[in-house]
Formats: C-alpha cells, structure tokens, sequence
C-alpha cells in the first residue's frame, strides 16, 4: 500500500535532526507529507530543508517554555516524538541521578510536552490525527546498564497509552515503535563495542541491526490510515529480540 498524506494536515517530527528522525521526514516527505522538522541543531534542521522541503522549528525539548512558544497555537495534524537523548550506561547502584533527571526530561517529559500543546491544535481543528512515540526495545525488558534510559522509555509508554485513552474520543490515535539497536551517533559508542553487540545478536532471531529506514518505515505506517484502527500499542521492532 502506498500512504498518501497530502490530504492531511502538517506533521511535527522531533529529533529530525538525528538519524532516525531524519529518515523519518524523507519518508514522510516522499509520500507528500507537509513536514515540520524540529531539533536544536539548525544547521542540520536546514540541510534536511533544503533536501526534502520541509519546514523547520527548532526547540529545546527540555524546555516546557520552549515548547509552549514553539506549538501553541501551530495547526498539526500529526506529531513524530522522535528527539531523545542516550543518557549514560550504568546499574542501580551507580547512577548518576542528575543524568536520569535528564534522560527523563527529554525523553518522557519532552515528548508529554509535544503532546499536551500539540493536541490543543489538533483537538481544535477537529479532523483527528496521529502520534507515533519512539520508544526502544529498552522499555519492553530490562537492559543492563539502562536504567535511565529504559526507566524514560517505560515512562514514554505508558504516556502513549494514557494518551491514546485520552484522545480517542478525538479522532487522535497514539502508538509508539519500540525499536532495537540503529547505529547512529547516540548508540555506536557502547553496542558498537564487540563484547556488548555480539553477545546481544547471538540472542536476537534476526541478528543484525536494524536501518535507520527500517525504523522510519513503521512510524510512518503507524501514522496513516493503513492503522486506522490501531491505537495504544507498543509495536517492537527489533528483529525479535523481546520475543525471545
Ligand atoms: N539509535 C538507536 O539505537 C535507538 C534505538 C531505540 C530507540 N531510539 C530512539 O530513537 C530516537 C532517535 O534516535 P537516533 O538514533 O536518531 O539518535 P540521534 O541521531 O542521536 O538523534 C537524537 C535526536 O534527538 C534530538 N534531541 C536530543 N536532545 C534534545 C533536546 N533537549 N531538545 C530537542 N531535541 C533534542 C537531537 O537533536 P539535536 O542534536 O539537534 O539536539 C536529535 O535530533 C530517540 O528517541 C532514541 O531514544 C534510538
């Protein structure tokens, strides 16, 4: 089936200037989408412009300030939380607390944001809509090391299934993807260690990580009417990993 999003509404996608967000906006783009593109960094924000013609927005998602002045009042059909931030590998017992702080705040707390100002819009323009959350494979089973990390994710999935509660009387459906290991900046300086990634594919059926496109292709299915029904789930995608 091919998604054709010319007939709805302008679609946020946060994170747009990291790998995944970035794939996720070209294939928006390609099945006619009006994308905005948001992240902080602008350089990146307008290369991806000036390739696939969408519009930026750059904002701090740890900032509800920032947020606000971004999206209140912004007429979205649909919202992509894709920023997020990596945070650190470390156990219980050795955290560093103001790194989870931060992990939360960008990942949880960031993506609540996106969601409380962009559905005033949606709610007021009546016609519906669609969020996709990118969670991980990190929210589904427990990780070592990711305690942060995987305590954000959690917190993101369960935001997707209040929220798809909330909105469903709207017309708005709300899923996240909870994808495993893509090789982006924000992930290649621990799995891509030999003793961390080849023990963890031994274990995944598939055994290989996953593209930024593979990713990107089940946000953007999630978004269109192919999911019409689809609403509050936590779709793995991860090559099997959490069904083993
Ligand atoms: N890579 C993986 O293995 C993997 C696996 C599962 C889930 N995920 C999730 O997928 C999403 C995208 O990750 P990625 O792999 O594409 O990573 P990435 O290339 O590092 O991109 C991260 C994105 O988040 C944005 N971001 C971070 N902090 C922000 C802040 N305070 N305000 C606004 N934007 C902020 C970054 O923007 P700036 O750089 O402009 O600040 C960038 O656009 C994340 O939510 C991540 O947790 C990734």
């Amino acid at each position: 089936m091919m998604y054709k999003f010319s007939d709805k509404g302008a679609i946020l996608v946060t994170g747009a200037s990291g790998g995944i967000g970035a794939a996720t906006v070209r294939q928006l783009c390609s099945a006619g989408g009006n994308v905005i593109a948001s992240g902080q960094n602008t350089d990146q924000l307008h290369k991806l412009a000036k390739e696939t013609g969408c519009a930026t927005l750059p904002f701090d998602l740890a900032s509800e300030e920032g947020v606000r002045e971004a999206i209140e009042g912004l007429d979205v059909w649909g919202v992509v939380n894709c920023g997020g931030f990596g945070g650190e590998i470390a156990t219980p017992m050795d955290t560093d607390i103001d790194i989870f702080d931060k992990v939360i705040s960008i990942n949880a707390r960031g993506a609540l944001l996106v969601t409380k100002y962009a559905t005033q819009s949606m709610i007021r323009l009546g016609k519906g809509g669609a969020i996709v959350n990118v969670s991980s494979q990190a929210a589904l089973v427990a990780l070592k090391g990711h305690i942060s990390y995987g305590s954000s994710k959690a917190a993101l999935d369960n935001i997707t299934r209040v929220s798809a509660l909330e909105l469903g009387k709207y017309g708005i459906r709300v899923n996240s993807v909870n994808p495993t290991v893509v090789m982006t900046e924000m992930s290649a300086f621990y799995w891509g260690r030999p003793d961390i990634g080849e023990p963890f594919l031994d274990q995944m059926p598939l055994g290989r990580w996953a593209t930024e496109d593979e990713i990107a292709a089940p946000i953007v299915f999630l978004l269109s009417d192919a999911a019409s029904m689809i609403t509050g789930v936590c779709l793995p995608v991860d090559g099997g990993f959490t069904a083993c």
